[in-house]
């Protein structure tokens, strides 16, 4: 089972879309492992946003993912990381695909109500950033069998 992490950017909190993205998450049936809401810190979005550094956004984006509390979360799924990306759509909200996240309710880059992990590795570094190991849970739930055919 892999795991991602996904998180409400402070616009998706503003505009009352946390519990939407939640729902297109759980209805998928990906399993939420691990959840807070929290203001992230200037030095924390540098570390989680650190690839981007030498871009010419890097300071709008510091201070729009610092303007207010954000919902973080840890997704598990089969190919999780991969899944939850299309669920959240193409980064620009105005080329996003209908359907998607993005995509229904965006229409500028620096507004894009969510983030959700690359790669398998970036997941694995974000997920660190945010929780530690014990805020993690491992649980069952009786629907599985229903989601996943094995
Ligand atoms: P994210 O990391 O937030 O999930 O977004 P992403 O992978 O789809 O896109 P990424 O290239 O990692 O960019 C990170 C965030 O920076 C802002 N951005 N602004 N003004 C611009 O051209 C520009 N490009 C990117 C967006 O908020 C994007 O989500
Ligand atoms: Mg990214």
């Amino acid at each position: 089972m892999e795991r991602t992490f996904v998180m409400v950017k402070p616009d998706g909190v503003q505009r009352g879309l946390v519990g939407e993205i939640i729902s297109r998450l759980e209805r998928k049936g990906l399993k939420i492992v691990a959840i807070k809401m929290l203001k992230i810190t200037e030095e924390m979005a540098k570390r989680h946003y650190e690839e981007h550094k030498s871009k010419q956004f890097f300071s709008s984006l510091v201070s729009y993912i610092t303007s207010g509390p954000v919902v973080a979360m840890v997704v598990e799924g089969n190919n999780a990381v991969k899944v939850v990306r299309k669920l959240v759509g193409a980064t620009n909200p105005s080329e996003a695909e209908p359907g998607t996240i993005r995509g229904d309710f965006g229409l500028d880059v620096g507004r894009n109500v969510v983030h959700a992990s690359d790669s398998l590795a970036s997941a694995e570094r974000e997920i660190g950033l945010f929780f530690t190991p014990d805020e993690i849970l491992s649980y069952e739930r009786e629907v599985d069998r229903w989601i996943y055919e094995r």
